[in-house]
């Protein structure tokens, strides 16, 4: 839902349709999601059992190592919602200092400001860094690159961005770990996408499948790592909507028995389309090529 009179980007939501969704109220959201309110699939190792919070830390763990952030001077969070991993980072893993992009107003009141950490409110594609990071982490935000009516063509090109400019920002050898929601058992581009999903509750906002992810990175990176865990996010959603039920009043009278109703049959809706495999939930780490090497990656 652009706004009238703001030049639409090529690529994927703009702020407006960014704070449809997540500028709802953040006690709202801290009803339903975990201490340290993170917005984006757990990672379910071991038996964790139905510890969200401990699932949560666990994906957190996973993409700071899979980024090899241990030591790292600068680190770059694309997408950092309320900035849980940001405080992981400089908290736990000592980074000295972490730079987080969000579109949210709200987010970015509630990200860290320190020495050592600065949440921007500010598109990934204006970002323009001082100096290289040492490490990228993406987590639940490459679901909002591209937007529904873009082609097949559109859409990788909208990627193929976002991958080049990671690429520029990065050391040599830098990694980049990404989270994102894929399409998996469904072709976009044979059948319509529930509007309730692209009007209603992610506006502007379209999914990859992996072909368009894997095709988007080739060049600049190398793909060192990949999981498919779409039954964890059937295991996070039925979790959030469980604490969304216990919480059903007081999210009433936070943002109206309509407004409940909207994330409730969100979170319900998404169970499905993981539990029928309609999608799926990639964890993926990234290495940028060094310059020589993509010269020749490059040539014919
Ligand atoms: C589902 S939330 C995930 C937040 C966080 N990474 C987490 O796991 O809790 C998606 C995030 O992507 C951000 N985002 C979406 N498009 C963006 C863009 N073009 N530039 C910067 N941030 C963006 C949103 O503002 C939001 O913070």
């Amino acid at each position: 839902m652009p706004v009238k009179g703001e030049p639409v980007l090529s690529g994927g939501a703009t702020q407006h349709a960014i704070e449809h969704h997540y500028d709802v109220g953040r006690d709202f959201y801290r009803l339903w999601l975990d201490s340290r309110m993170v917005y984006s699939c757990a990672l379910w190792t071991g038996d964790l059992d139905d510890d969200l919070d401990a699932a949560q830390l666990a994906k957190l763990e996973w993409h700071a190592t899979g980024a090899q952030v241990d030591g790292a001077a600068r680190v770059l969070d694309v997408g950092c919602g309320w900035g849980a991993m940001m405080r992981y980072l400089t908290d736990e893993r000592q980074v000295g200092h972490v730079t987080g992009l969000t579109l949210s107003s709200d987010q970015a009141g509630a990200g860290p400001s320190s020495e050592r950490a600065e949440t921007r409110l500010e598109d990934w594609r204006d970002h323009q860094p001082p100096r290289p990071y040492d490490a990228i982490v993406s987590i639940g935000a490459f679901e909002h690159f591209s937007r529904p009516e873009l082609n097949k063509t559109e859409r990788r090109a909208a990627y193929r961005r976002f991958f080049e400019r990671c690429a520029l920002w990065l050391v040599e050898g830098g990694r980049l770990s990404l989270q994102t929601i894929a399409w998996e058992d469904f072709d976009p581009a044979t059948m319509e996408v529930a509007s309730f999903f692209t009007q209603d509750i992610f506006p502007e906002s379209s999914l990859p499948q992996l072909s368009d992810i894997v095709d988007a990175a080739e060049g600049p990176f190398r793909l060192v790592c990949l999981r498919s865990d779409g039954d964890h996010y059937d295991h996070t959603l039925r979790l959030w909507q469980q604490r969304l039920e216990a919480g059903k009043d007081r999210a009433c009278e936070m943002v109206g028995l309509a407004q409940y109703r909207r994330y409730h049959r969100y979170l319900r809706l998404s169970r499905m389309m993981f539990e029928r495999r309609v999608c799926t939930l990639y964890r993926m780490v990234f290495e940028r090529r060094p310059a020589s090497s993509l010269a020749r990656h490059d040539s014919p």
